[in-house]
């Protein structure tokens, strides 16, 4: 196949960037599409030129690494389908391809087409996690979980963090991304101690990193490699809701000299 790239190149965030057009031949359809990208980087070394950045790591689609805008869609143009697992058979000879970015406030460029996602860090560092010492792995079926909210909690589990949802919504939303997270414990009895706490930190902190709202375009579903439920979204709705009702019932009940107490360290 001979294609026809256009790649966003861009030194830094400070600088502004711009699609630079390559010519490459000789593509087979076999070839992922990062593996493409890795022959044309390979003649741009081979001419002297900066090799073009591009996120990624396993290549498997499991990581979540991978993160190009591709003819307009976030993975490209095969439904449920990390960039890493698109294959160049999807494409067809002499065709021009556009390769660009993530594009979302929260995500700043780093350069070409890496861009800086550890704003969906900092909203997992903010609650998704299970704090409360568990201690060993106690035995298989000791904690009942029925099987249909086990089945919710594993279709949220495989969100893989990419950010595709985000840079697919024209809001740069992070709902789906958040609302799988928050679904996957809130289906969970290991979840439910913090499950007040974690939406409400969850929440602020996605505000506080610049994602925008959810107005129900669903683009989000439409682009995300693992097809997780826009359903999540209004489960994310209905946990913040609650949240913000249970917060005040939920306050530990303590004299004030009973709290200076407990944080002197003798709780
Ligand atoms: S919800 Fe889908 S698109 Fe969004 S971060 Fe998770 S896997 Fe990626
Ligand atoms: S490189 Fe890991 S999901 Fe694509």
């Amino acid at each position: 196949m001979r294609l026809t790239l256009r790649i966003w190149r861009q030194k830094n965030a400070r600088e502004a960037g711009k699609l630079v057009t390559y010519a490459l031949a000789d593509v087979s359809p076999h070839m992922s599409f990062l593996e493409m990208l890795d022959v044309l980087n390979e003649q741009l070394v081979g001419r002297g030129e900066e090799p073009i950045a591009f996120d990624h790591d396993c290549r498997e689609g499991i990581c979540g690494t991978c993160s190009l805008v591709i003819n307009g869609v976030p993975h490209g143009p095969e439904r449920a389908t990390t960039t890493c697992q698109l294959h160049m058979r999807k494409f067809h000879d002499g065709q021009t391809i556009t390769v660009e970015p993530f594009r979302a406030r929260a995500f700043p460029v780093v350069r070409d087409l890496v861009v800086d996602r550890s704003a969906l860090d900092r909203i997992i560092q903010s609650g998704g996690f299970v704090s409360v010492n568990t201690g060993g792995a106690p035995d298989g079926n000791a904690i009942p979980v029925p099987k249909h909210a086990a089945e919710i909690a594993m279709d949220a589990a495989a969100c893989i963090g990419c950010g595709a949802c985000v840079a697919a919504c024209p809001n740069a939303s992070a709902m789906l991304f958040v609302g799988a997270k928050i679904g996957h414990l809130a289906h969970l009895p290991q979840g439910h101690p913090e499950r007040t706490s974690r939406v409400l930190a969850m929440v602020r902190t996605m505000d506080a990193q610049g994602f925008g709202f959810c107005s129900n375009q669903f683009e989000c579903e439409a682009a995300c490699p693992k097809e997780i439920s826009g359903l999540f979204i209004g489960e994310l709705n209905r946990e913040y809701t609650r949240a913000l009702v249970r917060q005040k019932q939920e306050q530990p009940r303590v004299p004030a000299a009973g709290r200076a107490g407990m944080s002197g360290g003798t709780g």
